[in-house]
């Protein structure tokens, strides 16, 4: 750490994570609530809308990542045990891949069942009569609670570093000088 290294994220940073937050949070809603709607047309829009999002996030995600490795940061935190900082470390590059991969797990998914032209080219094709007949649909759904499990395990640590440690981790992803 240097008198240059600054102590919150770059404000394009800060951006595209509370936009992922809301991307993520938005497109894990609207997927859980049509997995339990019958496969006819009044699901159609919600699959267009998850399925808008979901490409969405996957653009935001790959920016945020890329701009990461090259704006400047500030500096690790650490928890007071190397065990936890380096759990802390591994937690932030699962994120990026899981996000990633329900993207991808989602869009494999809608290429083996043809959803693009059902849903955005109004083909008029019925969709598929079960996705779970499709491996790509075990896949995002499998990766759907790790992604949470992995979302609870990163918000708890950040709760613990604001309340415990009393560190202002929070400061740390918002706008200021
Ligand atoms: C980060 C992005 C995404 C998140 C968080 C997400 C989340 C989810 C969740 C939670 C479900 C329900 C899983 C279950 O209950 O087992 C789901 C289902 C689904 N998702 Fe995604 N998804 C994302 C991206 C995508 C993308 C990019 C596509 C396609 C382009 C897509 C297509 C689908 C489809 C077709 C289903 C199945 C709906 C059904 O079974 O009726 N998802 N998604």
């Amino acid at each position: 750490m240097t008198e240059n290294t600054p102590t919150r994220y770059h404000p394009v940073q800060v951006t595209l994570h509370w936009l992922v937050v809301v991307l993520v949070f938005a497109a894990f809603v609207i997927g859980k609530t049509m997995s339990g709607q019958p496969n006819d047309a009044d699901k159609l829009m919600p699959l267009a809308l998850h399925m808008g999002l979901g490409i969405i996030t996957m653009i935001v995600i790959v920016i945020r990542f890329v701009t990461r490795l090259k704006l400047p940061k500030p500096a690790h935190v650490s928890a007071g045990n190397p065990f936890f900082d380096w759990v802390g470390k591994a937690v932030h590059y699962a994120l990026y891949l899981f996000v990633f991969l329900m993207a991808v797990s989602g869009m494999s998914l809608s290429v083996q069942t043809g959803l693009p032209s059902i849903v955005f080219g109004g083909s008029g094709s019925p969709l598929p009569a079960d996705f779970f007949d499709f491996a790509a649909r075990m896949l995002h759904g499998f990766i759907a609670p790790t992604l949470l499990l992995l979302v609870l395990l990163h918000v708890g640590a950040a709760f613990y570093h604001q309340l415990a440690l009393k560190d202002k981790l929070f400061a740390r992803m918002w706008y200021g000088k």
